[in-house]
């Protein structure tokens, strides 16, 4: 009896190592026809870990996530950028804040997906590096598929397969895509006047005719185009054009509003390349966005970096001053989930649901989840969203003791 046990474990251990956990393997809809994501943005962990008040901040930051976790059941999270504050990183530990924030994912037996942002990039932390520690995790589905320096990191996608869907051959019923919009610093790298090198902060050309050429290819395989949605940390200029030139109405875009104007891929930058403070804006988005607006199956963009605007915008038609015009594609903020970082507004999660039946039509719903435990912002993405009335979002900030802001402004 011991030995023949014995003989089985010695024979069976390593193929059940080696295999990836059967909830893990890959994503799909729920039994009932729905796949949720929770975004959490900006979470902005390892500030000012030489005093009391980063670590503070990180603990309040582990509560949004636990009161979120424990209010919705996402299938998947999305880390949606600015994980880490790296400017305040210590080289020989700039990573082991990957760990504090992903342990209330791992206890719940969750998967997350991640985008880089451009606090991910500093001196002392590197996008790779925080690659390599969330990879520890089989509950990371974090990739990289796109090699070189311009392209960053977090270049990548995942298919979710259908809640009947037995095999592996079928179409994926939704896609979801990462891009990479980097920014901050290089790591470790100093010109010859010995400053810190700017990584650009957009989404990267070769990114780009990747996603095209890959999309394309998905779309021959399956003959169709298969309903996806983005996730990108810093949103295009698109979503400023919406700001400044249209206007975001808090009955039809449901939102706080206070980050105006908005930063955007390309912002600081001159259009030749120069990062010396004389430019605002260079406009090296424009592929990316022509490439979001030519893709029919993209339903929304999902991004953070402005921790202040929290609202979505169905961008159809030309905006005033734009030359790429919007297909009526969602371009979405979530909320700032973390205590880290700039501004007190409070803290929480947009919440996406997407159903199998709605997707047909295109349609999905979104509401942001508040540390409070209440939701706000609670919308259709359907086709006259835009038109549609719903109350206005109050803007409330967090009441944090260990803040360093007045609470009653
Ligand atoms: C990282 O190292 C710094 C400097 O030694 C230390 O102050 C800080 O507490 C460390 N952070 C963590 C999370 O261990
Ligand atoms: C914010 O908190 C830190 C840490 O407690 C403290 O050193 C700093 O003086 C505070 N700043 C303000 C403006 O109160
Ligand atoms: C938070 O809200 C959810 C759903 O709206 C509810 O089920 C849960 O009990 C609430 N949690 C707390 C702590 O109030
Ligand atoms: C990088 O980390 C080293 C080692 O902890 C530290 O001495 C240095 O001040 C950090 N540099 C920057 C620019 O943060
Ligand atoms: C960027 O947005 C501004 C509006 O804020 C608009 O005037 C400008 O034409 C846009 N540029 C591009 C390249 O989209
Ligand atoms: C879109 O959703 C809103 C809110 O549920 C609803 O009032 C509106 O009628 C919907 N539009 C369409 C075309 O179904």
């Amino acid at each position: 009896m011991w030995r023949s046990l014995a003989l089985i474990s010695v024979f069976a251990l390593p193929s059940l190592q080696s295999a990836v956990p059967k909830k893990f393997a890959r994503l799909k809809f729920a039994k009932d026809g729905t796949f949720q994501i929770a975004i959490l943005e900006d979470l902005h962990f390892g500030e000012n870990a030489w005093d009391l008040w980063g670590p503070e901040q990180d603990v309040n930051s582990v509560t949004v996530i636990n009161r979120v976790l424990n209010a919705e059941s996402p299938d998947l999270v999305v880390l949606n950028g600015d994980l880490i504050t790296g400017e305040n990183a210590f080289l020989q530990n700039s990573t082991v804040y990957v760990d504090e924030i992903v342990a209330p994912l791992v206890e719940r037996g969750l998967t997350w997906a991640s985008t880089y942002g451009n606090h991910d990039s500093q001196y002392n932390l590197s996008r790779e590096a925080i690659l390599e520690r969330e990879h520890r995790w089989p509950n990371s589905r974090t990739q990289k598929m796109v090699s070189g320096r311009e392209a960053g990191v977090t270049n990548y996608y995942l298919p979710v397969y259908g809640s009947n869907d037995g095999d592996y051959a079928g179409a994926p019923e939704m896609l979801l895509w990462f891009f990479d919009s980097r920014g901050g610093y290089y790591f470790q790298e100093l010109d010859s006047s010995g400053n810190q090198v700017a990584q650009p902060n957009w989404v990267d050309t070769h990114v780009v005719d990747w996603f095209k050429k890959t999309n394309a290819e998905i779309v021959k395989k399956y003959r169709k185009d298969i309903p996806s949605l983005v996730f990108v940390h810093i949103p295009t200029n698109a979503s400023l054009a919406a700001q400044t030139e249209i206007d975001i109405n808090e009955h039809r875009e449901p939102g706080i509003n206070d980050d105006y104007t908005l930063a955007q891929q390309g912002e600081g930058w001159c259009s030749d390349g120069a990062y010396d403070g004389s430019c605002t804006y260079g406009g090296q988005d424009v592929p990316f966005m022509k490439a979001l607006v030519e893709t029919p199956g993209i339903l929304g963009v999902f991004s953070g970096h402005d921790h202040g605007d929290t609202w979505c915008y169905k961008w159809s038609g030309l905006i005033p001053g734009m030359d790429v015009k919007g297909n009526g594609l969602n371009l979405c903020f979530g909320q700032h989930s973390g205590y880290g970082g700039y501004g007190s507004w409070i803290r929480g999660s947009r919440q996406i649901l997407v159903s199998e039946s709605k997707l047909k039509e295109k349609l999905l719903d979104t509401w942001i989840r508040l540390e409070s435990n209440e939701t706000v912002g609670a919308v259709s993405l359907n086709t006259t969203y835009g038109e549609d009335i719903y109350p206005a979002t109050l803007d409330l900030l967090s009441s944090c003791p260990t803040c360093n802001y007045t609470l009653d402004s």
